[in-house]
């Protein structure tokens, strides 16, 4: 018998006020496309595809060792691929995101999982097979990123559902602030 396999994904979830806010901006564009229900919203840190659910605890693992700082991410571009993927991202890329993508990517490849080889790509997919980018859309959300999750998806026949299977903390900003100065 043929194994289940998991769809896996670490990425950080949007808080629902948040997701909800987003997804009304969206809405409020009335753009034709695919739009990604607010529940879905999300930022792919790494996306580690089909994997044997015998991964998850080793993945657990690698994520728990993992003790860095939560930051605030500002989201106020609306790009758009040729492919129609509708997006937003930050235009400055915060360090700590960053980094923690990289932890994550190196981590998953000292345990043999191999990723994408496409660099990490900071964005939140709003719709997909959008035919444009509206071009006065400004948009401008705020987000206080202060975990991160790992993710199976799982199609449905009411489309994809993203179910966590565990959420890690970021440390606040204060706690990194008081550790660098105990630091020797
Ligand atoms: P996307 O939103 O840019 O399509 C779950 O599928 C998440 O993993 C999505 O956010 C998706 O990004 C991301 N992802 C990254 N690489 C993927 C791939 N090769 N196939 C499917 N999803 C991928």
């Amino acid at each position: 018998m043929k194994s289940q396999r998991l769809r896996l994904f670490f990425a950080l979830d949007c808080p629902p006020k948040l997701a909800s806010a987003i997804a009304g901006w969206r809405d409020a564009l009335y753009l034709a496309g695919r739009a990604v229900a607010a529940e879905n919203l999300h930022l792919t840190l790494a996306f580690l595809g089909n994997q044997p659910p015998s991964r998850v605890a080793e993945l657990q693992q690698l994520a728990a060792t993992l003790q860095l700082p939560g930051f605030d991410l500002h989201l106020d571009r609306l790009q758009r691929r040729r492919n129609g993927l509708l997006y937003l991202a930050p235009s400055q890329v915060p360090e700590a995101l960053l980094a923690l993508a990289t932890a994550l990517h190196k981590g998953l490849g000292e345990i043999g999982v191999s990723l994408d080889e496409r660099p990490f790509h900071a964005h939140l997919t709003l719709m997909r097979r959008c035919p444009r980018r509206p071009q006065d859309a400004s948009p401008a959300f705020d987000w206080p990123v202060s975990h991160f999750s790992l993710f199976a998806s799982e199609q449905g026949s009411q489309g994809c559902r993203y179910q966590r299977l565990q959420q890690w903390p970021l440390w606040r900003s204060d706690t990194a602030l008081a550790r660098s100065q105990s630091a020797p």
